[in-house]
């Protein structure tokens, strides 16, 4: 068996043990596919790590920049309590859409708000603090984001960044891939940052080969 193989047998193993089967979290796949938005949304055990870090430093409230479908919405919403707040910025109008009516079928519209528009812009009209910043859109706008985000937290808050590995293309210096670029630029800006402590974790599996940031603003 070919390591690739291997890695998502592995991957959809673990997804098997620690992710229950869950209507609602098929329903917003399903719903996505056909409304033809392409099928880039997090892992469920992707899904079940971004959960699992917001709940486990009580995260209120959440922001995340590049919606798609829902589907890490509503993974991030149902970490959330009653009287949290999430709010998720997406550039494209079909896809919020989408993510409405599956955001409602999760029972969670009374907490999570879709706003559409571009993330640089979004972001910056919020005000502080957030707990919790997931970014999955335009990898290009990284370094951007990062800058509002460190803004957006409080002391104690996390930064979680998809796509930060991109099958080891952030690895070539003289990459004309601009999300390569900017997930690079992103990772040394985090990983020099004196407000941050960081770290990158390499994954494999269902995803194929990619990687996922983790930062926590000191206190
Ligand atoms: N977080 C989703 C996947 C996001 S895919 C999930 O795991 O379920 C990336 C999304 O970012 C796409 O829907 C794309 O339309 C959106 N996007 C791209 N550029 C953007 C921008 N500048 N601002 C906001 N969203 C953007
Ligand atoms: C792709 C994957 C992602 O997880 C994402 O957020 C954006 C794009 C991709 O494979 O192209
Ligand atoms: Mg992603």
């Amino acid at each position: 068996m070919s390591a690739e193989h291997l890695f998502e047998d592995v991957d959809t193993y673990i997804n098997s043990l620690f992710v229950q089967a869950d209507p609602v979290l098929e329903r917003a796949i399903e719903r996505a596919s056909k409304a033809g938005l392409p099928d880039i949304q997090v892992s469920p055990g992707q899904g079940k790590l971004i959960y699992l870090l917001a709940k486990m430093i009580g995260a209120r409230r959440v922001l995340e920049v590049g919606t798609l479908g829902g589907y890490s919405t509503v993974w991030l919403g149902r970490a959330i309590p009653e009287g949290g707040e999430l709010i998720t910025i997406e550039l494209d109008p079909a896809h919020a859409a989408v993510a409405r009516e599956t955001l409602k079928d999760a029972g969670l519209a009374d907490r999570c708000e879709v706003v559409e528009g571009k993330g640089l812009d979004e972001m910056r009209a919020l005000e502080p603090s957030f707990d919790f910043v997931f970014l999955d859109a335009n990898k290009d706008g990284y370094p951007a984001y990062l800058k509002q985000a460190i803004r957006l937290l409080r002391p104690g808050g996390l930064i979680v960044a998809d796509n930060v590995v991109r099958e080891g293309a952030v690895l070539k210096p003289s990459n004309v891939d601009p999300n390569a670029i900017g997930a690079a630029a992103f990772n040394q800006a985090l990983a020099g940052h004196p407000e941050l402590e960081a770290i990158v974790l390499q994954q494999v599996g269902i995803k194929g080969h990619d990687g996922l940031a983790i930062a926590r603003v000191k206190d």
